[in-house]
C-alpha cells in the first residue's frame, strides 16, 4: 500500500498544481473589463471546475498520506465526475463558438461583426431580448466605449483635438468595440470623433443598424445587432482561450486518473492477498468494495 499511496500522493500534488491555470483561467475570464463583465454566467463553470479539482486532488493527498482508503475510493469518484464535467464543457464551448467570424471591410483595419454570420445556442441567448437589455445595460455601465477616444495635438494651436477619420479607420478595435462603439461601415455616416458620426441626408440603406446608431454617448449602437455579433465574437475568443487550458488540464488528468485507479487496484490486490493484513486500517475495516 506504501507504494501506490506515495504515487497517489505525487499524482495529487500534481493535479492540486494543474487546478491552479484552472482557477486562474476563470479568474482571468471574469477579470476582463468590458466584454466577458456582461456574460457572468459563463465564467462559473471554469471557477466551479477548478475549485473542484483543487477539493479533489487535496481529498487524494490527505487519503494517500494519512491512508484513508475510504477517501481515496471518494477521490477516484469524483475526479471520475470530473473528467467528465471537463470533457463536456470542453465539446460544449467548441460546439457553440463554432460558427462566426469577423467581416473584413473595405479602407478598415479593424473587423466588423455581422449577427447573421452567427447562429446557435448562444447567438439565441446573446439576442434574446429580455437577455440583451441587460448585456447592454452592463455595457454601458462598465463603458465598454471609453477607450475609443484617441486625441491628438493640433500642430496649428497645440490643442487636443480626436484623431481624424484616416488615422481612426487604421485602428485595431475589439469586437465590442467595433460592433457596439460605432455604426456599421455600410451606413456610410460621417466621421466627427469615434462616438460621434453624422448621417448623411438622402442617403438610402437597408441595414437596421444605421437607424439604431445614436449620438446619444449612452446608446451608441448598444441596440444594434453588430453589437450581438461583437459581444459573440468577444464569447468565442476568450472561450477558445480557456478551452486550450482545458484540454491540456483534461489530459494530464485522465494521466493523473489512470494512475491513482491502478495504484488503488494494486493496493486492493496486495490487501486481498494478505489476509493478516499489514495495515493497521485493513484490519479495523475489511474492505469488500471493488471497482
Ligand atoms: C465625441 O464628441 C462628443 C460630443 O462632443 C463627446 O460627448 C464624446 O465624448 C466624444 N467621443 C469621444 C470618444 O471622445
Amino acid at each position: 500500500m506504501r507504494g501506490s499511496n506515495s504515487l497517489i500522493g505525487i499524482a495529487n500534488f500534481i493535479t492540486f498544481l494543474l487546478s491552479i491555470p484552472l482557477l486562474g483561467g476563470g479568474i482571468w475570464l471574469s477579470s476582463r473589463a468590458n466584454s466577458t463583465e456582461c456574460l457572468r454566467f459563463l465564467q462559473w463553470p471554469v471557477i466551479i471546475l477548478g475549485i473542484s479539482v483543487m477539493v479533489i486532488s487535496l481529498m487524494g493527498f490527505a487519503g494517500s498520506c494519512y491512508r484513508l482508503t475510504w477517501l481515496l475510493r471518494l477521490y477516484l469518484f469524483a475526479m471520475f465526475f470530473v473528467i467528465a464535467a471537463l470533457l463536456f464543457f470542453v465539446v460544449f464551448a467548441f460546439a457553440v463558438t463554432d460558427r462566426g467570424h469577423g467581416e473584413v471591410v473595405m479602407n478598415r483595419s479593424f473587423l466588423e461583426y455581422q449577427l447573421s454570420d452567427y447562429s446557435g445556442w448562444l447567438k439565441r441567448k446573446v439576442s434574446d431580448p429580455g437577455y440583451w437589455d441587460k448585456i447592454s445595460a452592463c455595457l454601458r455601465d462598465a463603458h465598454a466605449c471609453g477607450g475609443m477616444g484617441r486625441y491628438v495635438r493640433d500642430p496649428t494651436n497645440g490643442v487636443l483635438v480626436p484623431e481624424s477619420a484616416d488615422l481612426f479607420y487604421q485602428r485595431n478595435l475589439s469586437p465590442i468595440e467595433s460592433g457596439c462603439c460605432k455604426p456599421p461601415a455600410s451606413c456610410g455616416f460621417t466621421y466627427m470623433n469615434e462616438t460621434l458620426w453624422n448621417a448623411v441626408p438622402g442617403m438610402i440603406v437597408n441595414d437596421l443598424d444605421c437607424t439604431r446608431w445614436s449620438n446619444d454617448q449612452q446608446a451608441l449602437c448598444y441596440q444594434c445587432d453588430s453589437c450581438k455579433a461583437g459581444v459573440l465574437a468577444s464569447i468565442k475568443h476568450s472561450w477558445r482561450k480557456v478551452s486550450v487550458i482545458n484540454i491540456v488540464v483534461l489530459i494530464l488528468l485522465v494521466i493523473v486518473y489512470a494512475t491513482g485507479f491502478s495504484a488503488y487496484r494494486n493496493a486492493k490486490r496486495i490487501e486481498n492477498d494478505e489476509p493478516f493484513g499489514v495495515n493497521r486500517m485493513t484490519k479495523a475495516r475489511p474492505s469488500r468494495f471493488h471497482f
